[in-house]
């Protein structure tokens, strides 16, 4: 009898201690995704802090602007009426500084992490995207390979298939401490071929990134709350299809077969 107590007494202690885990899990998720509901500090110096200075960059095809912020760093500006119209078929000048605040938001709220804090703002009376200024940070294709960091590169795949980018290249992504950068995200969401940046074809992705699909796609507050943000900024269609990419991902690592680095399946697109 004695025994068959303390069994009880040991069962009862391991739930509690279960149920407390898994309350502080629950907590501990729903503290992330307040938070991504939130505008994050960053964005809103880049909404409001005064501009002390500004200064064309050129050599791209756009019109880019580096600008200093008062008392608290610098920015990228890229303004809708210097956007080049005869880069994409299907993704249409005017509205690349806007894909570029929407590829901020979808990194956000799957946890990713890549994209710099992007708003959209008006700076001299002209409106475009703001986005944090990434110093000392070179693009990729000026690094040694052996600064580029794998785990993030193939982040990057995932989240340029989620976007549906077709100008990923080495000039457009930043390392900087084993970290990427993904900027110039505003030939995005279109229909216009995938240009994804290094060769993985066939390699597992991280569990990590996984893990934040999963997450993002068990949130149903957040992908609706995504859905509305984006439709602000792209075509309901083609927040749709980002929407369905993010789940087609969310199907590819299910299970064991978490070996969705592969090309082909990379180029299915529900906007075709
Ligand atoms: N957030 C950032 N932080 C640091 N440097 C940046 C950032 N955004 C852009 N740059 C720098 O400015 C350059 C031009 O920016 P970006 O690639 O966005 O412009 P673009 O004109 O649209 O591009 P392209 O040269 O591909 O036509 C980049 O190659 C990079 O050196
Ligand atoms: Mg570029």
């Amino acid at each position: 009898m004695k025994n068959l107590n303390e069994e009880l007494y040991f069962l009862k202690e391991r739930l509690e201690k279960e149920q407390a885990e898994e309350e502080a899990q629950a907590k501990k998720i729903s503290l992330e995704h307040e938070k991504t509901l939130t505008k994050k500090d960053e964005e809103v110096v880049l909404e409001k802090r005064e501009k002390t200075s500004t200064k064309k960059l050129g050599g791209g095809a756009n019109e880019t602007v580096f600008v200093e912020l008062k008392d608290d760093g610098s920015a990228i500006f890229k303004p809708k009426a210097g956007e080049y119209a005869l880069l994409r078929t299907e993704v249409k000048a005017g509205t690349y500084y806007k894909r570029e605040r929407a590829a901020y938001l979808v990194d956000q709220f799957l946890g990713f992490d890549l994209v710099p804090p992007t708003v959209i703002r008006k700076i001299d009376g002209k409106e475009g995207s703001l986005q944090e200024f990434i110093p000392n940070a070179p693009v990729a294709s000026r690094c040694d390979e052996s600064q580029w960091n794998k785990e993030e590169l193939k982040k990057l795949w995932v989240f340029d298939y989620i976007i549906y980018n077709s100008d990923r290249h080495g000039s457009n992504l930043l390392i900087k401490d084993e970290k990427v950068y993904a900027i110039d995200n505003g030939l995005s969401f279109g229909k216009d071929s995938l240009g994804l940046f290094g060769g993985f074809s066939n390699e597992p992705i991280g569990d990590g990134v996984a893990e934040k699909i999963k997450m993002f796609l068990s949130w149903k507050q957040g992908r609706q709350a995504l859905r509305n943000l984006l439709c602000e900024l792209i075509e309901e269609k083609e927040a749709d299809a980002c929407l369905h990419r993010i789940e087609k991902v969310g199907k590819m690592t299910k299970g064991e077969a978490v070996n969705v680095v592969n090309r082909e399946k990379f180029s299915f697109n529900p906007l075709d």
